[in-house]
This record gives structure tokens, C-alpha cells and sequence, in this order.
């Protein structure tokens, strides 16, 4: 038995990290598009086709429930490929739902009519194509009134993420949270909207300054998810944990090796 999530590159291991420590006895089965990474950058057409490509994958490798553990992904593609109609018995979950119910105060599928809320300036950050989408702002829409949101796109952390340059992500981390500034001083919460930022959070967290409350979506994700196999245990799928990949299994490998602290093996999805 397996559950499948899925990412560009590396950034959903932050994602299956928080899962496999909140659901220990539950299987996953990861899939990387490393060769295809960054999405960031690709047109809602092609984060489709690529996106749907690896949710087969992972249905063919015997995970009957897939989670999105990527915001680009989630936000250009899914609502197409949920609208398209799915095959019996497989699921495909996103990842926004969790991170705004939190951000408003909200319980697991609270669906009231959108009310006010504490937090009223919110910094988004996030990549170029999901900032276009402006799904993050219409999800929050149905749920909050007030709320000032000013989206920075983090062109080329991804990418220097992928390439392990940490020294360079910081960097644009650093440059990206000073042109949000500019534009909202003081963000009251700022939203990790893109699963391979929290492989950033201290520098996030150092450049917005402490008395911003940084939102990020391992564990909000984990528990949902948690709560949703309560509900549909016959979810879990019939297929095998493991990692795969597009990409260079070994350099793949190496990467998450570093992130996640413990070894990981990728082989060719
Ligand atoms: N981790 C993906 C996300 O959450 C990164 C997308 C990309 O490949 O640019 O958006």
C-alpha cells in the first residue's frame, strides 16, 4: 500500500518528511519530475500535460490517492484535471486548502460563508506560475474579507535549490523578501507558497524578521492528509514506497540525502 505524492524536483520531500512522521505506518510513493523541473517558469498547458504524465505514474505504480505537493502544479493544473473527470477509485489532492484554512482560522472543510479574520496583510511568496494564477487569492476569497495579500514571485530559488547552490538561494531569498517590502513593509504572516521553500524557512524567517509569522505546508499537509485516510482508509493504495524520478537518480539522490539528513535512493521512474 502506497500513497503517492508528487512534486517537480525535491521540494515535496518537505511535505513527505511531515507525513511520514505524523503516519508512520503509512507507505509512500514518491515521484520527482527532476528532468522537467523547474515548472515555475512553463505555461498552464504545459504544467498540465506534465503534471497529469507523473499522477499516472504513480497510479500505475499502484497509489490510488495523489497528493500535489506542488503549489505550481496545484494551482495551474489541478482544477483542469479534477474538472476532467478522474478514473474510479483515484484521487488527486492539492496542497492550498490546507495552508488557507489554517492561515483563517479555519477547521479541516469548514465551508461558511467568507468572514473576517485576524491576520490582514499577508505576503505570498511563490513561484512565477503560481503567482499568475492568482489561486492562492481566490481560494483565500472564498474563505476571508479584508485580507491585503502582495504576492512575490521568487524567480530562481527553485532552480538553485535543485542545483544544491544554497549559498545563491539565500541569496535570492534575501532579494525577493526585500522587493516584497517594498511594496508591503510590514506583512503580519508570510505563506511558504511553494513546497521547496521551507528548505528555506531560517532564511525567510531572518529576512522578514521575527514578528512575522511564517506559514509553511509540511504539517498542515500531513494532518490533513491524516484526517482524510481517517475518513477513506480504502485510499491507502495497493502499490510499493520508493522515490522516482526523471532525472539523474544518483545526482537526484544526493540531493535529497542532504535535505532529508538520511539516505535516500531514487531509481528511474
Ligand atoms: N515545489 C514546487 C511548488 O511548490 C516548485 C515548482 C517549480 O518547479 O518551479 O511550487
Amino acid at each position: 500500500m502506497a500513497v503517492g505524492i508528487f512534486d517537480s524536483g525535491l521540494g515535496g520531500l518537505t511535505v513527505l518528511n511531515a507525513a511520514q512522521k505524523r503516519l508512520p505506518d503509512v507507505d509512500f510513493l514518491y515521484f520527482a519530475d527532476s528532468a522537467h523541473a523547474p515548472y515555475g517558469v512553463r505555461d498552464a498547458d504545459d504544467i498540465y500535460e506534465l503534471t497529469y504524465a507523473a499522477i499516472r505514474r504513480l497510479w500505475d505504480g499502484g497509489a490510488d490517492l495523489v497528493i500535489l505537493a506542488c503549489n505550481t502544479a496545484s494551482a495551474a493544473a489541478l482544477r483542469r484535471i479534477q474538472e476532467g473527470g478522474l478514473p474510479a477509485g483515484k484521487r488527486v489532492l492539492g496542497v492550498f486548502v490546507p495552508l488557507i484554512e489554517a492561515l483563517t482560522e479555519r477547521q479541516w472543510g469548514d465551508n461558511s460563508p467568507p468572514r473576517e479574520v485576524e491576520v490582514k496583510h499577508v505576503a505570498l511568496f511563490a513561484t512565477p506560475a503560481t503567482v499568475a494564477s492568482r489561486a492562492f487569492q481566490r481560494e483565500l476569497a472564498f474563505r476571508a474579507i479584508g485580507v491585503d495579500v502582495e504576492a512575490q514571485a521568487c524567480g530562481g530559488v527553485v532552480d538553485a535549490i535543485e542545483d544544491g547552490d544554497m549559498i545563491l538561494a539565500e541569496a535570492l531569498v534575501r532579494s525577493h523578501v526585500d522587493a516584497l517590502k517594498r511594496k508591503m513593509p510590514h506583512p503580519q504572516a508570510a505563506i511558504l507558497g511553494c513546497t521547496h521553500y521551507p528548505l528555506m524557512q531560517e532564511a525567510f524567517q531572518a529576512s522578514l524578521g521575527a514578528e512575522v509569522s511564517v506559514f509553511s505546508q509540511g504539517n498542515l499537509v500531513a494532518d490533513s492528509l491524516a484526517d482524510y485516510l481517517t475518513r477513506h482508509p480504502d485510499m491507502m493504495g495497493s502499490g510499493e514506497a520508493g522515490f522516482l524520478t526523471t532525472g539523474d537518480p544518483r545526482r537526484v539522490s544526493d540531493r535529497a540525502t542532504q535535505f532529508l539528513r538520511r539516505q535516500i535512493e531514487f531509481r528511474a521512474a
